[in-house]
């Protein structure tokens, strides 16, 4: 396995366990800022609530070709396997339906809300104009229950994306789809493209995203209680995460990797007993588009008995990279080439972490045999897997070289007991937002405080690791820091959060402001 020469040593050593590391809380005088909030806004805790209006409408440019959908986000039974659950989801689909457009197009999406609550979409890692960004509070009022809304905006950079609720824990429902954005200059050397998109499904299995964020903050305990060292997953039913059943996995990079017990976990919407089945014939190239749209999970993805060729990150290129398999976070998005051989193949997203519910799996099948079993775990996952951050950029991909204008620290910090998230000493809504002035380029020394993983992601930008690589969500290991740089090229009020959705939730945010 890949180890980052950022991450410190202290995190791997067997005699600093998570259970006494005294780190990433928030301090005693914020945990009594927290515990004193009782009065959230509409719509979410702590969420500052402004109102917007309607959106004025606008009209593409002569130039831009006019891209439109509807949505509908209902409730729905879906058929998981055999297994009924009820869920909420965009036209009843599992994912919902691919929106595609090319870079430079005008969207007009409008979203029919039939589900009895509010929400809004949010287009991940599109950099849109920021009143389409999706946040309820920041940039536009909620929509609410039995009502439309339409989001208009401009694509302007290819890549593979997804969208979903900006709203609670609706992204642990089955609201999510994808979105590609095609570049009209790329050659595409390849004979097909096959999205696949990963979940941990609970929903509708006797509980739902709400009931478990409810008893995770209730299992946490009071504030008072805890203080800020307990980070004890103990409730959450044994999991050992350095073995991942039985197999050596090497020194795992991620230390506590999840909060949920998940009963499964999905590949394009299917469970392991009733598998996606991507169909193509022996030696076709085929470009994988990997969208990890989990609240809670980091995948091992592998494709049995074939080496996958990286070539984008967040829809940004890299330098080809081969590997037998890549972890992925929640909210990252990977593209890869494979040349497929002659047989039927497991294609596995194993949960990083995870002791009980499977894997998620979909069957690649290019000639005659038997389905892959349920369990089935490719030798790909014992050898090296790739750690995307360490993904090296194409050189048309990179930011040009500019000093930072300005730095600002931000802190990611919390813990399991109390279940306390935040960033910068309290949660979203009592931290202080972030500013930058348009024009300049930001340089944000991101440190994760905790001895959890999280997806640090950024909206309306991308921002470029300290070796170029440009991404929207990296994954950040306990104690890990990056020092991220991002050109203020979009004036508006964004969001900076963890994308485990249930941290999220509980206020591990903070906004990013234009100063005037
Ligand atoms: Cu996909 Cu603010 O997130
Ligand atoms: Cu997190």
């Amino acid at each position: 396995m890949a180890t980052d020469p950022t991450v410190k040593g202290t995190m791997t050593s067997p005699l600093l366990s998570r259970r006494n590391i005294l780190l990433g809380g928030f301090g005693i005088a914020a945990t009594a800022t927290v515990a004193a909030c009782t009065t959230p806004a509409p719509g979410k805790a702590g969420m500052p609530s402004r109102t917007f209006g309607a959106p004025a409408p606008l009209s593409p440019s002569p130039s831009q070709r006019l891209v439109e959908k509807t949505l509908v986000a209902k409730p729905v039974s879906l058929d998981l396997g055999g297994r009924t659950v009820s869920t909420w989801a965009y036209d009843g689909t599992l994912p919902g339906p691919l929106v595609r457009a090319t870079a430079g197009d005008f969207l007009r999406v409008s979203l029919d809300n039939q589900l009895p609550a509010d929400t809004t979409i949010h287009w991940h890692g599109i950099r849109l104009r920021n009143a389409a960004d999706g946040v309820p509070g920041l940039t536009q009022d909620p929509i609410s229950s039995g009502t439309k809304y339409v989001y208009e905006f401009t694509a302007p950079d290819p890549g593979t994306y997804f969208f979903h609720p900006h709203v609670g824990v609706q992204l642990d429902r089955g609201l999510y789809a994808p979105m590609i954005i095609d570049d009209p200059n790329e050659a595409g050397d390849y004979d097909a493209e096959w999205i696949v998109v990963l979940d941990d499904w609970i929903d509708g299995t006797g509980t739902t995203p709400d009931d478990v964020l409810k008893k995770l903050i209730a299992d946490g305990g009071p504030a008072s209680s805890g203080g800020m060292g307990g980070m004890d997953h103990g409730s959450m039913g044994g999991m050992d995460h350095g073995s991942m059943g039985g197999m050596s996995m090497g020194t795992p990079p991620w230390g506590d990797a999840g909060d949920v017990t998940y009963p499964f976990f999905l590949i394009n919407g299917k469970p392991p007993t009733d598998p996606d089945v991507l169909t193509a014939k022996p030696g076709q190239r085929i470009r994988l588009r990997v969208i990890n749209a989990a609240s809670d999970t980091i995948f091992t993805v592998t494709l049995g008995g074939h080496r996958l060729t990286i070539t984008h990150s967040d829809g940004h290129a890299v330098e080809p990279t081969e590997v037998g398999a890549f972890y992925i976070g929640m909210g990252e998005r990977y593209d890869a080439i494979v040349t497929l051989g002659d047989g039927v193949f497991p294609l596995v997203a194993r949960p990083f972490g995870k002791t009980s519910g499977g894997q998620a799996i979909a069957v690649v099948r290019t000639g005659s045999g038997s389905a892959p079993a349920v369990d089935a775990a490719p030798a790909e996952l014992s050898g090296q897997v790739l750690i995307g951050s360490q993904l090296r950029p194409a050189e048309s991909a990179k930011l040009p070289d500019r000093a930072p204008d300005a730095t600002v620290d931000l802190a990611l910090q919390g813990s399991m007991k109390p279940y306390q998230w935040g960033m910068n000493g309290a949660k979203f809504g009592e931290n202080e937002p972030l500013t930058v002035k348009a024009g300049q380029r930001l340089r944000i020394n991101a440190t994760n405080q905790t001895m959890m993983t999280h997806p640090l992601h950024l909206h309306g930008h991308t921002f470029a690791l300290p070796s170029g690589l440009r991404k929207d969500t990296v994954l950040m290991a306990p104690m890990q820091s990056f020092a991220i740089d991002l050109d203020a090229d979009n004036a508006g009020d964004w969001m900076i959060h963890c994308h485990n959705i249930y941290h999220a939730e509980a206020g591990m945010m903070i906004a990013l402001e234009y100063a005037t």
